[in-house]
């Protein structure tokens, strides 16, 4: 029998049949059915990219002519991206640039640390993590560029809507099925990135 979170779940089932590496690749394959964020030829940022579920869908998607890179504290076994070790507290958005050939589509973050089972902190920690991959997607996406990142909820999930909405013209919180039900964990979607003059103009949503 399958071992796992209280035995195998059909997610879990599915990855394994389907050759992913992670049950969460159902998690970023149901936003992008309703938002349609990747394209072939595409620029990605992929942080927190281990075991690799994520990273692979968007290869998949973005085709040959696309460049992904990848970044975790580990480094996932997939070929056709760019993937190196690293905390994403200690890269520059300018060595992401120079990695990608360009500015990036697209920015995911599916990044949280190894819970503590204390809501409040594990809420913090995670909301820094956001943070950082927000402030990492204002300065390497390209106007018109997508953000999806994962968010503990908690008292700091409201500010970091609003801070998005500051960066991207349409902002929206989606909870696909594959989010445990007992998680408090759901997914900033966040579209056309706006000019960078908007930004410094002070425009407003
Ligand atoms: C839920 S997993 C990502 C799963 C991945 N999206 C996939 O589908 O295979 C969260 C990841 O965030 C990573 N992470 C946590 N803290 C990080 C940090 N400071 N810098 C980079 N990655 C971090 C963890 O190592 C972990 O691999």
């Amino acid at each position: 029998m399958a071992r796992g979170y209280k035995g195998r779940d059909t997610y879990s089932q599915q990855a394994h049949d389907d050759g992913y590496a992670a049950r969460s690749v159902y998690k970023l394959s149901a936003i992008d059915k309703r938002v349609r964020i990747f394209r072939q030829g595409q620029r990605v940022v992929d942080l927190g990219c281990f075991p690799g579920s994520w990273s692979r869908y968007a290869l998949e998607h973005i085709g040959p002519s696309g460049t992904l890179v990848g970044l975790d504290l580990e480094v996932p076994r997939l070929s056709g991206g760019i993937f190196f070790a690293r905390s994403v507290y200690e890269v520059q958005a300018s060595e992401l640039i120079a990695l990608l050939g360009g500015p990036a589509d697209v920015l995911l973050s599916d990044m949280a640390q190894k819970t503590m089972g204390d809501r409040h902190v594990d809420h913090y920690a995670q909301i820094a993590l956001a943070r950082t991959a927000l402030g990492l997607a204002a300065q390497v996406l390209r106007p018109g560029g997508s953000f999806v990142c994962k968010v503990f909820e908690g008292e700091e999930s409201s500010d970091f809507q609003k801070e998005a909405q500051e960066i991207f013209k349409k902002v929206r919180r989606m909870r696909p099925d594959a989010v445990r039900k007992q998680s408090r964990e759901w997914f900033l979607v966040a579209e056309d990135r706006r000019e960078v003059e908007a930004l410094a103009d002070g425009e407003g949503p």
